[in-house]
């Protein structure tokens, strides 16, 4: 039997203690606010930010989603970025991925500045990873930040462990590289021209799948002794009414010691990271 990693547990172990920090800094006259700027209408995207704003809305933070037009131009999406950005009630601020063509050779992880940058996607929030160094002003990204936590909360040790991961995304699978690097994991960056992927899964403790492909990983990529966790990033449509990760759940549950499941896993973690951000930031904004 393999043991499901659900997020939802870990979400009502929270929640307490993140009402708790918004009710402080309410009482000291600051209500943290997140602004989510959205361009297009990209159907995952409107999904993803409304998540985000309920999750907001549900700690007692506030939260707006700016809706910004599909053919907006460069210049003038970076001007009004900068504009909501620098509005000193604005705690945190993030731009939801993916954007349209226009604005694609923008450098968006440097656009928010850093102490508002919820994502963790400023250089100065990734070298805080590359060096290892614990500061409360550094802001970790969300997916690899909420995997750690899950991790911890299933007591699942990684130091001196095998992990393979599948995507060198830098939202997710180069920071988690250093994250796990961090706690003494030994880590297998895999990608697009990794020959042979099988044989660095196979080998490994811990598989983590975050390269957007539906039902990617199958039962030919475990090793047969039934000891591996996977955690599973991804998140596919399959058929129009089915949500699906980057693993064949079906094909693999049984021979596995645990997995995430998709919904209900990785992507409830990512907005729960995002809450903690949003708080840090703003609980910092009381020394600026
Ligand atoms: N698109 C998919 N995942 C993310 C994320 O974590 N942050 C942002 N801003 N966009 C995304």
């Amino acid at each position: 039997m393999s043991v499901e990693l659900k997020a939802s547990p870990i979400i009502k172990k929270h929640l307490k203690t993140l009402r708790l920090r918004v009710n402080e800094l309410k009482e000291k006259g600051v209500t943290p606010q997140l602004k989510v700027i959205l361009v297009g209408q990209n159907p995952a995207s409107v999904i993803y930010t409304e998540n985000k704003k309920k999750f907001c809305e549900k700690i007692g933070a506030s939260c707006e989603i700016i809706k910004l037009d599909e053919t907006i131009s460069a210049d003038d999406f970076v001007k009004k970025t900068a504009e909501i950005a620098a509005d000193k009630n604005v705690h945190g601020c993030l731009i939801q991925l993916p954007l349209p063509r226009q604005l694609s050779q923008l450098n968006v992880g440097e656009l928010i500045p850093s102490e508002k940058d919820v994502d963790g996607f400023h250089s100065e929030n990734l070298i805080a990873l590359l060096k290892n160094q614990h500061s409360n002003t550094a802001l970790p990204p969300c997916t690899p930040k909420g995997i750690m936590t899950l991790l911890d909360f299933y007591n699942i040790d990684v130091a001196g462990k095998n992990i393979a991961i599948i995507g060198r995304s830098l939202i997710v699978g180069k920071p988690l590289a250093l994250m796990l690097t961090n706690k003494n994991a030994t880590v297998t960056l895999c990608h697009s021209a990794t020959t042979n992927i099988e044989k660095h899964t196979q080998h490994a403790d811990i598989i983590i799948t975050a390269m957007g492909q539906a039902k990617f990983l199958k039962r030919a990529h475990l090793s047969d002794k039934g000891h591996q966790i996977v955690i599973d990033v991804g998140m596919n449509k399959w058929s129009n009414d089915e949500t699906c990760g980057d693993v064949d759940f079906q094909d693999v549950v049984q021979l596995v010691q645990a997995i995430t499941p998709v919904p209900g896993g990785v992507g409830k973690m990512t907005i729960l990271s995002l809450a903690q951000n949003l708080l840090q930031a703003a609980e910092n904004s009381l020394y600026l």
